[in-house]
């Protein structure tokens, strides 16, 4: 049976399609909206150092840890995780149930009712259904908690297009930009069309993609997309270089600071560089399991972070290049996107302000669609081989129920006001409720949910699986120097005859580390991370 649905199983087209679709899970919103604030907010050039060993550390050993347990069990996230152990309990899981239930506990003691709560139900879970739970956690629930609410932000981004190129976008201001923005966060009834129109549009535009297929759907929208997104953010970016001005924009992003560069840093460099690659959502162990056995998953993790960290960093130049030109102060989050950059694009002179504005706001949506659409397909993953839905079916029923709860995420982004109901309930189960639905999920999801999901995939690849088997599974198609010795490979000698001597008795090779940073360094600094995630250090 397993031969059978192996052999049926969809594949990808070729190896460019694979990487431009994990890469267009990876750049998304975090390029555009974070990485660019906190870099300049971190000591810009040095901050980049930091960030690019914490990928080094966590980012990339993790995604390759992904892929190849997609790609090893060729099934979705659910099944990856209750294959290797044939869904018997194992210690290390047992382990971690109680060490939830008792977090839970304490939690519960210091009134945070809900999330200890639900900390103990995982747990309980973990006892009992082994990991499965972090399957079905990581690789079901997650993702689709997540585009519930990604849908939102891609419904704002179609709004924005349509408004810039019928030129409601005119306003120079951060004041006027608020006017335009605070009623859609607001979502008074009169709003509700608008909001919900275009949020749905974007789940029916990520629902599409996915119902036609991996090779005819996620590949061929990703192999047009994103080099259309790269061309934008090219584009905005020479534009932006081409102001007046614009060399304190880059001054704030890119000149090395070292004194501002703290500890502090280190660990939001670590929480990017997990949130970047969209790791713990179950995406890379689904993309992966359509991977052929011959392609190298080492060498494409690698051109997914490059791509990833390139448009970070093209972002960044579009972005403050132009803030800071048009005089404006950097900011992070929706209000960089929404209210200050549309002002500062029609501070350009020359009056093409809505072109701008329209061209970006078009970037935003293609960055958020193939994210989004990377977000659905786990989900639709496990209903075809769980539920034994058809794809097409489960595509339909996955986006319609994803946008039907992003429908009360779209309603409550700032408030409670449209659903006071739904307040009371939570506010009874959880104990408290305050921000807005919209809240309670992003920071459920990225403060707790990714960290933990994470820290569950490096242990159960360095200790349940084990390093061993998954280096087994790196090393088919791969090239053989990952068992290379380190220095030699760095130094370009990994080749010579004197040194084939050496490179077989090395035990510095980057196979061995990345077995090293799976069993200890990532799973370490991926709880250090969620700490601070939590609130912990501040
Ligand atoms: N990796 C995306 C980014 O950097 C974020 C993302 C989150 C993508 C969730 C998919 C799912 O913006």
């Amino acid at each position: 049976m397993e031969t059978v649905m192996a052999e049926t199983r969809e594949q990808w087209g070729s190896r460019l399609g694979f990487t431009l679709a994990v890469a267009g899970s990876a750049v998304g919103l975090g390029n555009l909206w974070k990485f660019p604030y906190i870099t300049g907010m971190n000591g810009g050039g040095a901050f980049v150092l930091v960030y690019l060993v914490c990928i080094l550390l966590v980012g990339a050993p993790l995604l390759i840890c992904e892929i190849a347990l997609g790609r090893a069990t060729a099934s979705c996230a659910v099944r990856a995780f209750s294959r290797f152990t044939r869904d018997r309990r194992t210690a290390i899981s047992t382990l971690c149930g109680y060490l939830l239930i008792l977090t839970g506990l304490l939690l519960a003691v210091f009134r945070m009712f809900g999330y200890g709560f639900l900390l103990a139900g995982a747990g309980f879970c973990l006892i009992r259904y082994s990991w499965k739970t972090v399957g079905v956690l990581t690789g079901v629930l997650v993702p689709a908690l997540i585009l519930s609410y990604y849908g939102v932000i891609g419904g704002w981004t179609l709004l924005y297009i349509w408004k810039s190129f019928t030129g409601q976008l005119d306003f120079t201001t951060q004041t006027q930009a608020a006017e335009t923005l605070t009623p859609i966060l607001a979502a008074p009834k009169s709003m509700w069309p608008a909001i919900l129109g275009t949020q749905w549009l974007f789940m029916a535009a990520a629902g599409i993609v996915v119902f036609a297929g991996v090779k005819k759907g996620i590949e061929r929208a990703s192999k047009y997309l994103m080099p259309l997104l790269f061309l934008l953010l090219l584009v905005l970016a020479v534009r932006g270089i081409s102001l007046e001005g614009a060399g304190k924009g880059l001054d704030f992003f890119l000149k090395p600071d070292f004194s501002k560069l703290s500890a502090e840093s280190v660990l939001v460099a670590l929480g990017h560089s997990f949130f970047t690659l969209s790791l713990a959502m179950g995406i890379a162990v689904t993309y992966g399991s359509y991977l052929s056995k011959k392609e190298d998953i080492v060498r494409g993790a690698f051109l997914v972070i490059g791509l990833d960290t390139l448009m970070a960093v093209v972002a960044g130049i579009a972005v403050f290049s132009t803030v800071f030109a048009c005089g404006f102060d950097p900011a992070s989050g929706p209000g960089l996107i929404f209210n200050v950059l549309p002002a500062a694009f029609n501070r350009i002179p020359g009056g093409l302000g809505w072109l701008w504005n329209g061209l970006f706001f078009l970037m935003v949506f293609i960055a958020a669609l193939t994210s989004g659409i990377s977000l659905l397909e786990p989900v639709v993953g496990f209903l075809r081989e769980e539920c034994r839905l058809p794809r097409r079916a489960a595509a339909v029923i996955s986006s319609v129920a994803i946008a039907l709860l992003g429908t009360l995420s779209a309603l409550s982004v700032l408030s409670w006001d449209n659903f006071p109901r739904v307040q009371k309930t939570v506010a009874a189960v959880f104990g408290d409720a305050h921000g807005s639905f919209f809240d309670l999920l992003d920071s459920f999801c990225s403060n707790w949910m990714l960290p933990l999901g994470g820290f569950a995939i490096a242990i159960f690849v360095g200790w349940v699986w084990g390093a061993a088997r998954a280096l087994r599974e790196i090393r088919r198609g791969a090239s053989p120097r990952i068992d290379s010795q380190l220095f030699l490979l760095l130094a370009g000698c990994d080749q010579m005859a004197e040194f084939q001597r050496e490179k077989r008795d090395s035990l510095f090779t980057p196979a061995l580390l990345w077995a090293f940073c799976i069993r200890w360094i990532s799973p370490a600094l991926v709880i250090l991370a969620f700490l601070y995630g939590i609130g912990l250090f501040r």
